[in-house]
């Protein structure tokens, strides 16, 4: 059985290894997590994100990159809501797309890509997974404090 510190932090050789990582990470997740998802951009967030959908009953085709629409959600169960924040310019926008009753919902698993625009709004508890490019496909995937 895993357990989020026996599979962080690790490096995954290509794209199908960090969609397995985010598949043995959703087993983990509880209703009311929130993964905060950090790296730069290409870093792998949304493939990690995808894993997890995946990992929770998403069929693969089904799980596209929020960038356009900002929150993506899943009837899973738990229920999951995939967010980017990416195209957040001020923080009144984050008030008006619900972030902060999305972050309480204890009943949802919540992934943040660019949590950075609304810091200070995250629960101290977030589980904070960091993605770097590592050269190539490498990338290295590991848990903040
Ligand atoms: N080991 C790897 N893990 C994940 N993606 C990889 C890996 N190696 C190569 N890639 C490629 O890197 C890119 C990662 O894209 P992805 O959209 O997941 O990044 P992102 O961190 O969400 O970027 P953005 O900040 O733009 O949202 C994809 O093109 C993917 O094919
Ligand atoms: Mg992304």
């Amino acid at each position: 059985m895993d357990t989020l510190d026996s599979l962080f932090p690790t490096t995954t050789a290509c794209e199908a290894d960090t969609l397995d990582l985010g598949e043995r990470l959703a087993v983990l997740l509880q209703p009311g997590d929130v993964v905060a998802l950090t790296g730069d951009l290409g870093a792998g967030k949304t493939h990690l994100a995808k894993g997890i959908a995946r990992g929770l009953g998403v069929a693969p085709d089904e799980v596209t990159s929020p960038t356009f629409t900002l929150v993506q959600e899943y009837a899973t169960d738990p229920p999951l809501r995939h967010l980017d924040l990416y195209r957040i310019e001020r923080d009144d926008e984050l008030d008006g797309i619900g972030l902060d009753e999305m972050l309480a919902d204890p009943e949802a698993i919540t992934l943040i890509e660019w949590p950075e625009r609304a810091a200070g709004r995250l629960p101290p508890e977030a589980i904070r997974v960091h993605l770097s490019h590592e050269g190539g496909d490498q990338r290295r995937i590991g848990r903040l404090p």
